[in-house]
């Protein structure tokens, strides 16, 4: 097979789930959006019979015909490397180059464990990079790659987080219509907060499959009110109704606390946004740690930030990002 010799360059956004998670792991329905917050990937194929990653302080190097099982994720920089071990891996046997070695460089601007979906765009923007190296850059097929890649971080993934990071904007989930992208009239501002304490996605999802076992009545109601939070907060977005999208945000993060994804730093930086401005605010991603995303209003938007940003927690404004995974 032909390859390209030269380095390619690619790279996916990170995401904030607005609405739904976890309950989409079930089956209802979820609004995610891509933000301008990317992690780049550099590729190249290297004569050396080598898988080289490095990614700021982290590094491995291993002969390319070393099984995956080799690399233990004991320690942390591994637990980074090793689902990007692992796509390299597969788009090296699905293409049959067993004996190509690969130079990848990683460049990060997406907090890593925080729920901001730093595992969904490392797996997309190393599976474009790949393609791209063997001349191909279908976004179908670099979605679907990378979702099952994210399944070997977390099983029970439901996918949203590769889709959105690979075709970029506000993104609908419905269970029986799959995905659609929502165009809002109106601008949101969105801030996120991280606790900085670090989770592992698969294992709350675990921990949420516990509890729908155990209480499965409960999880049921929980279920029907996340399904309706969802369905107002995307009239909210289409009316342009910021009031509206702050209390749905609000809402659904009650409904989350009950699941028990939340934690006690969460619930701090939650009370902080409230108490000082914000319209609404919410866990987003797994829980358990990681951060919070509030809805600030657009008219008061400097006023209400610098009261935030004198509480505790790390504080980023973000836009969406329309473009999903890019190349070059
Ligand atoms: C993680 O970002 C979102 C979850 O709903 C899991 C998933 O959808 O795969 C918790």
């Amino acid at each position: 097979m032909n390859y390209r010799t030269n380095k390619v360059v690619s790279s996916a956004p990170a995401k904030v789930i607005l609405f739904g998670e976890h309950f989409v792991v079930y089956s209802n329905p979820a609004i995610v959006a891509a933000i301008n917050k990317r992690i780049s990937v550099q590729a190249q194929v290297n004569d050396k019979l080598r898988i080289s990653i490095k990614s700021g302080e982290n590094s491995l190097s291993v002969p390319v015909i070393s099984k995956e099982e080799i690399i233990t994720a004991n320690d942390n920089s591994l637990l980074f490397l090793h689902p990007i071990f692992k796509c390299i891996k597969h788009v090296l046997s699905e293409k049959g180059l067993l004996n190509v070695g690969i130079n990848l460089d990683i460049d990060s601007q997406i907090p890593y464990g925080e729920g901001l979906g730093s595992s969904a765009a490392s797996c997309v923007s190393t599976v474009a990079a790949l393609y791209s190296l063997f001349s191909n850059r279908d976004r179908n097929q670099i979605y679907e790659t990378a979702r099952i890649m994210e399944q070997n971080i977390h099983t029970n993934s439901s996918g949203i987080d590769c889709y959105v990071s690979t075709f970029g904007g506000i993104i609908n989930f419905e269970p029986n219509k799959g995905f659609s992208k929502i165009r809002p009239e109106k601008k949101f501002t969105l801030l996120i907060g991280t606790t900085g304490v670090k989770h592992s996605t698969g294992k709350v999802v675990s921990q949420v499959k516990q509890f729908r076992q155990r209480n499965s009545s409960v999880f049921k109601d929980l279920s029907l009110k996340a399904h309706a939070v969802c369905k107002r907060a995307m009239n909210s977005i289409y009316e342009g109704n910021e009031l509206e999208l702050g209390n749905m945000l609000t809402e659904n993060h009650k409904l989350l606390y009950t699941l028990g994804v939340s934690h006690p730093k969460i619930e701090k930086l939650i009370e902080n946004c409230l108490d000082n401005g914000a319209l609404g605010a919410k866990l987003t991603g797994a829980g358990k740690g990681g951060a919070i995303v509030a809805l600030i209003p657009n008219d008061r938007s400097k006023e209400v930030l610098t009261r935030i940003s004198r509480g505790s927690g790390k504080w980023m404004l973000v836009e969406f990002d329309y473009d999903g995974v890019v190349f070059g």
